[in-house]
């Protein structure tokens, strides 16, 4: 029988799983449920019976997480546990995004593998990590689920959430080596793993790294010629940034393992860049204006903004 997929959060990863799988035919849909509240998540379960829930609902702020801490909890922690409960309850296969951002990683060979013990460094970070455990906790020895951890998704979309075009507002980029998550190789893994019913822990991010530097000169490169792109220290980055931000390379092996293949991040990240070029193009101005002033309010928070971003519109 044919799955049918659930998906809770109305956000950036949740439309782009409504997406992919509309194009595949698969069934899919986004339920407006409050993951904080059992009886809504029972009734959008009730009235859709899917075989798969997807948990894409979360406050991923980090700022705004670390100042609304109880409601960050209620969210990311109790609402990951509801609907684990719900799935377990209701024989639903359940896949809970968790982070990679619960890691920090020293240099490019220091990878870490999904057995690693986790190392947060903001209240965010924290809530990922125990979510992993109330996902499991108390559950029936039937449960099947999947958590996924990505890292820095980017994509080729117009979307103030989407890394690339928050990149795009900056000044200042460091030089340090992370792992990336491309969405749109994602969800083709999402769907491999789905069919697979693989279940535990999987670090979900393409091979290899890049820098936020090398980012911000692509960018430069192929979208916003006078984008400036100042090279900065941790140090620096740590001095203008309320919360600090974490280097994390992901070990991908367990993914691999299951035949499933993963494209080189650097090769990916230029072939997305391309793309997003392209959408800029397609987008209407207004359009273009509202998403950029709404991701460089965002980005003030934790840089300095700069000054040229609007010629992408004007
Ligand atoms: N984006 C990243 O950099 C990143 C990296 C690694 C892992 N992840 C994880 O991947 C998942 C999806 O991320 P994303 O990028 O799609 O984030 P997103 O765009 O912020 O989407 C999350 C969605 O969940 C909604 N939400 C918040 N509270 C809710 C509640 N009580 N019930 C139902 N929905 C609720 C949010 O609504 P509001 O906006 O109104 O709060 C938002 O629409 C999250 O678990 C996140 O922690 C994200």
């Amino acid at each position: 029988m044919a799955d049918k997929i659930l998906i809770f959060g109305d956000g950036q990863i949740g439309n782009f799983y409504l997406n992919h799988f509309s194009s595949l035919g698969t069934p899919a849909s986004i339920t407006s449920a409050d993951i904080t509240d059992v009886k809504q998540i029972n009734q959008a379960v009730n009235d859709y019976q899917p075989s798969v829930v997807i948990n894409t609902a979360a406050k991923t702020n980090l700022e705004w997480c670390s100042q609304n801490q109880l409601l960050a909890f209620q969210v990311n922690v109790l609402g990951a546990a509801n609907l684990a409960e719900v799935c377990d309850q209701n024989r639903i296969y359940f896949i809970h995004f968790s982070s990679g951002c619960i890691f920090q990683s020293d240099s490019s060979a220091d990878a870490k593998k999904e057995s690693d013990t986790p190392a947060p460094a903001a209240f965010y970070s924290w809530t990922k990590v125990w979510s992993e455990q109330m996902v499991v906790f108390n559950r029936s020895p039937g449960f099947k689920y999947l958590i996924l951890r990505p890292r820095q998704p980017v994509s080729s979309q117009i979307s103030p959430k989407n890394m690339l075009i928050k990149m795009l507002t900056f000044t200042k980029f460091v030089d340090t080596p992370n792992t990336g998550t491309v969405l749109e190789d994602l969800m083709d893994w999402s769907y491999q793993l789905i069919k697979l019913r693989a279940t535990g822990v999987y670090h979900v991010a393409n091979s290899g790294w890049s820098t936020p530097y090398q980012i911000g000169l692509l960018l430069k490169k192929h979208i916003l010629p006078d984008l400036p792109v100042e090279k900065i220290s941790k140090e620096e980055l740590d001095r203008l940034t309320p919360n600090r931000r974490v280097d994390t390379i992901l070990d991908i092996s367990r993914l691999q393992s299951l035949g499933i293949k993963v494209t080189p991040y650097r090769q990916r990240l230029e072939e997305i860049i391309i793309s997003l070029k392209d959408n800029i193009k397609l987008t209407p101005p207004n359009q273009l204006s509202e998403i950029f002033a709404e991701t460089a309010a965002s980005s003030r928070q934790r840089t300095v903004v700069n000054q040229c971003y609007t010629s992408l519109f004007q």
